[in-house]
């Protein structure tokens, strides 16, 4: 099939190569020029396991090709996927005016029947919205093109994006028209060989559930992190916990490790979205709402656990950060606990060294100058008055704690991820805190 990919992005450039990885004609479009011209070097503009090799065979192949110019990629494609972003507006609903400029592109554009494509996080009736914008701009034409639309959200996670996009558990499909259903069936049937579902719905049915699905993760998060603070306050140990309730198969292991709250560029603003549209209906989500508090605070926790090992007293002192990337396997420091945790230290007068193995050229837009950024995990250590681990990358499971005592001043650790064994640690003299674990 033809397929035409708007927005290069994190799920964009995965949807585009895994759509070529099956054989399709795809053509990717960006209107980040510097972007696409590193994507037509073969280099790849994020961190993502897996992808660039990817992408190179199937450039090579000339199965997938990039461009600026969305006349070159929308006229001549039978599917158009929209995957550009949808980031916070300032009330906290999502803000459309991306995905609205692509839906203009195309209704000024096409000229044969076109299947257009929602891949990007959106609120229930913006299906609606880019089919009354398309419709407008073929009426500016006059013109008469059918289209239809299409709500196919997204699953993947960063960090594992090709597996997830390769093998999804299901596929979400909202669409009206029988004939584009078997369509949308024929292009992900190799991903589902494995008999996972792909559920055809109607499209708001399609919108909603993709908010429903990271509100619930979101909530299980928040959840273990609650429970987590209180099991400190008890003496009970979060870990002990997790296993305890993960066990019960109504339950389930996954997205029940308490940590520093979540971050990214989906949960807390597909939460924030989700609540707005709920007020916005006169239907408060109150137990999200909770959720989205109980996040902010978590964020702040292990500030708050230095602030208590240095008797509130940051002022002069210097701190190591281990990992910066809102989670490990990836360079997304979007929403990232590590800013919430180095503004803060910043704002109490403290000195920040960090580290993270694949994050610290995006640290460098974000926190400027204001930061030194190190080239290897340990020398973030030297002379720094305690570590904060905020990422659990593999790289820090198993340290050399010798050397870590030796680099730091203070032999004090703050682990946001609960990834040392508290006994070993004060065995070898650590000062170490973590989530939920012990008085
Ligand atoms: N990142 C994830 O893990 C993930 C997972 C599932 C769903 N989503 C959703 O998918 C959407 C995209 O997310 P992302 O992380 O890939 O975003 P991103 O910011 O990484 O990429 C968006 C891309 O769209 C481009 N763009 C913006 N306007 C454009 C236009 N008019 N024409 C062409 N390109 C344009 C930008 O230059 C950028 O490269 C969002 O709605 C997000 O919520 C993201």
């Amino acid at each position: 099939m033809k397929i035409a990919v708007v927005g290069t992005g994190y799920v964009g450039l995965v949807t585009g190569t895994c759509f070529a990885e099956s054989g399709n004609d795809v053509i990717c479009v960006d209107t980040d020029h510097t972007k696409v011209e590193r994507l037509k070097r073969g280099e790849i503009p994020i961190y993502e396991p897996g992808l660039e090799e990817m992408v190179k065979r199937n450039a090579r192949e000339d199965r997938l090709r990039f461009t600026t110019s969305i006349e070159e990629a929308v006229g001549q494609s039978l599917m158009v996927f929209i995957a550009v972003g949808t980031p916070p507006g300032e009330d906290g609903s999502a803000d459309l005016q991306y995905v609205l400029h692509v839906a203009r592109d195309i209704g000024r554009l096409i000229s044969t029947f076109t299947i257009v494509v929602n891949k990007s996080t959106v609120p229930v009736g913006t299906g609606d919205k880019v089919r009354a914008v398309i419709a407008g701009e073929l009426a500016r034409r006059g013109v008469e093109v059918p289209f239809d639309i299409v709500s196919n959200p997204e699953f993947l996670k960063e960090g594992n994006a090709i597996d997830d996009f390769m093998k999804p558990d299901r596929v979400i499909v909202g669409c009206e028209e029988p004939r584009t259903a078997e369509l949308m069936k024929e292009l992900y049937a190799p991903f589902v060989r494995t008999e996972h579902p792909i559920l055809i719905m109607d499209v708001h049915s399609s919108e909603m559930t993709k908010y429903a699905a990271n509100a619930m993760l979101a909530t299980k998060i928040s959840f273990m992190n609650d429970v987590a603070n209180l099991c400190e306050l008890v003496g009970a140990d979060i870990d002990m916990v997790r296993k305890g309730i993960g066990s019960d198969s109504r339950i389930g292991y996954s997205f029940i490790f308490p940590g520093v709250g979540y971050g990214g560029s989906c949960f807390p603003k597909d939460v924030q979205a989700l609540c707005r549209t709920g007020r916005q209906h006169g239907h408060a989500l109150e137990l999200l709402e909770a959720v989205e508090a109980v996040n902010y605070r978590q964020k702040n926790v292990l500030l708050r656990k230095l602030a208590a090992a240095c008797n509130g007293d940051l002022a002069g002192k210097t701190f190591a950060v281990w990992g910066l990337a809102f989670k490990p396997n990836t360079d997304d420091m979007r929403e990232a606990p590590s800013l919430v945790v180095i503004e803060g230290l910043l704002a109490a007068g403290a000195t920040v060294r960090a580290y993270d193995p694949a994050a610290n050229h995006e640290a460098r837009k974000s926190l400027g100058g204001r930061v030194t950024l190190c080239e290897h995990s340990y020398d973030a250590l030297e002379g720094a008055d305690g570590l904060i681990l905020v990422t659990e990358w593999n790289d820090f499971r198993h340290p050399d704690f010798d050397r870590m005592k030796k680099l730091l001043r203070r032999p004090l650790v703050i682990d946001g991820r609960n990834i040392y064994d508290p006994a070993r640690m004060k065995r070898l003299g650590f000062e170490y805190h973590s989530i939920g674990r012990g008085r």
